[in-house]
């Protein structure tokens, strides 16, 4: 059973896209006018060219809204698409979840004529996030053991540029950050339920942590402590976009 068949069931209901991150993600996606989306879940950014979604847990493609790209059952790691397929492929908050990420990055390099875009976190960063550093360390050790280092992403995808994708104060896609100036959504179990490191912990070891932070929002401790980030628009809680530009010959797949 894919990972997701068990905690994706209330994806499509805390995850909407940001228009904002949806700006960013098309504007790297650029002159693109095929596009398949690997990783692609109910369908988060997909622009309208895409052709086709691979995604490997049933109940993610079960929340793709009716009329959306026709989805491809598969992993990343082997995409069951002929070569140069697309001219770009998209990969969004979808790598840290992969098996073989050396597969699945050779794979989008496979099928992509273009460009390669992907969305991901800096785990030197992300792990600085105060909800992980001050209340969940446990959860940002858990994390290290899958987060991938955006060096070997580039690396992996032969050069690339990365991009800083700073979260809006009130971004509409609940991923990890997404509530960073508004703490109290972390203590609904539906807000945890859409992110993945909370879904794959026990709330055993998260409770005591987010009791903490319970008390330090009743008694104000939060408020006075992260005073500074009341009056911010957007946080760097380490989102970065990675845009590999490739340089294939007529059907030639570069290494
Ligand atoms: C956090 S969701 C992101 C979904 C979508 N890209 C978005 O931005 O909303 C991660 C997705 O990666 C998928 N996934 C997990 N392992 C995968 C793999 N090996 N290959 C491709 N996708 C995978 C999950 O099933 C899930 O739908």
């Amino acid at each position: 059973m894919a990972t997701y068949d068990r905690i994706g069931a209330a994806y499509a209901g805390t995850r909407r896209p940001d228009a904002r991150i949806a700006a960013r993600i098309h504007r790297a996606l650029g002159d693109a006018t095929a596009v398949v989306n690997v990783g692609a879940g109910s369908g988060s950014y997909e622009p309208p060219g895409t052709v086709w979604a691979v995604e490997p847990s049933a109940v993610m493609i079960a929340q793709r809204p009716a009329g959306s790209a026709p989805a491809l059952q598969a992993s990343a790691e082997s995409i069951p698409l002929p070569d140069d397929s697309a001219d770009a492929v998209m990969a969004l908050l979808t790598v840290h979840h992969w098996s073989d990420l050396e597969a699945g990055i050779g794979e989008l390099r496979r099928i992509a004529r273009e460009r390669i875009v992907i969305l991901t976190f800096d785990p030197d960063v992300n792990h600085r996030f105060w909800l992980l550093e001050e209340y969940l360390p446990q959860a940002a050790v858990f994390d290290s053991t899958r987060a991938v280092a955006v060096d070997r992403l580039v690396t992996l995808l032969g050069g690339a540029r990365v991009e800083t994708v700073p979260v809006p104060h009130d971004c509409t896609d609940g991923f990890l950050a997404a509530y960073w100036r508004r703490p109290e959504a972390y203590l609904d179990p539906q807000v945890r339920a859409g992110i993945s490191l909370f879904a794959q912990i026990s709330d055993d070891v998260l409770r005591p942590g987010l009791a903490r932070l319970e008390d330090d929002l009743s008694c104000g401790r939060w408020h006075d402590r992260h005073a500074d980030l009341l009056g911010r628009e957007a946080l760097d809680a380490g989102y970065r976009l990675v845009v590999a530009e490739l340089e294939k010959q007529q059907g030639q797949v570069s290494r």
